[in-house]
């Protein structure tokens, strides 16, 4: 059952880090390579998907077909995100987008002195819940969780806090999974009370069993 194909659907992918400026040469980023996201950025487009990927700076090739739009900031990718919002029929954020960004930006490079440095950080825009917030009948919303402990709870509080229709779960304690490498292992949490756990694969084999769930909850 299921269709097996995205064609007519406008699929809106969020994917790689996101860079919070300190000054004009530091900034506060993480780990994330970009490759979940491109991986299913090229299989749905590849599927006949209308592919829009906001991407933070990653150095991966951007998927034939696939429109991208390039963001550095958090505050960046939820402007590029909300101004797609009413467009989209199905969202998948898989970006590692930051938590916290400087409260303040210096103008110039920060002199460096024997005091020390204290950093005033607030808390970025969630898209995840701002997408849910706003989530039409007929729009489906996938999240991601990469969790540490308590996986599978905290995964289901945010399929449920931010209004999502499925959570792809990956653990950093699975040692396939995660930033950076080339494969991932997940758990894809249902808006139904039910959960599917895949086996450690490639990124690209995992982008394919994300998109088949997703064919299924459209068709
Ligand atoms: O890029 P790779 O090297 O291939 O690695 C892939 C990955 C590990 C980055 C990816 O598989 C993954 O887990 N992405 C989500 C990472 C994350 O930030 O998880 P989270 O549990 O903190 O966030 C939950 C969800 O909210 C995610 O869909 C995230 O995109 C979204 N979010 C988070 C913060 C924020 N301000 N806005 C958001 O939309």
């Amino acid at each position: 059952n299921g269709q097996n194909s995205f064609s007519g659907k406008k699929v809106l992918i969020t994917a790689g880090p996101t860079y919070e400026a300190i000054d004009p040469v530091r900034f506060i980023g993480n780990h994330s390579s970009g490759k979940m996201g491109y991986a299913l950025a090229e299989t749905i487009a590849r599927k006949g998907g209308a592919v829009t990927l906001v991407s933070g700076p990653v150095s991966l090739a951007v998927p034939a077909g696939v429109e991208l739009v390039r963001v550095q900031s958090a505050a960046e990718m939820h402007d590029a995100c909300m101004k797609r919002q009413a467009d989209y029929d199905i969202a998948i954020l898989s970006a590692a987008v930051a938590d916290y960004t400087p409260e303040e930006v210096a103008a110039e490079k920060i002199k460096k002195s024997e005091a020390g440095l204290t950093l005033t950080l607030r808390k970025t825009p969630d898209i995840l819940a701002s997408l849910g917030a706003a989530k039409k009948k007929g729009q489906l919303l996938v999240g991601f969780a990469l969790e540490t402990n308590n996986e599978l709870a905290n995964a289901r509080k945010k399929l449920e806090s931010k209004n999502a229709d499925m959570i792809v779960l990956n653990s950093l304690n699975d040692s396939g999974a995660g930033f950076g490498k080339p494969t991932n292992k997940i758990t894809l949490v249902l808006d139904n009370g039910r959960e599917l756990a895949f086996e450690t694969k490639t990124k690209e084999a995992v982008a394919e069993d994300i998109a088949g769930q997703v064919l299924q909850m459209i068709s």
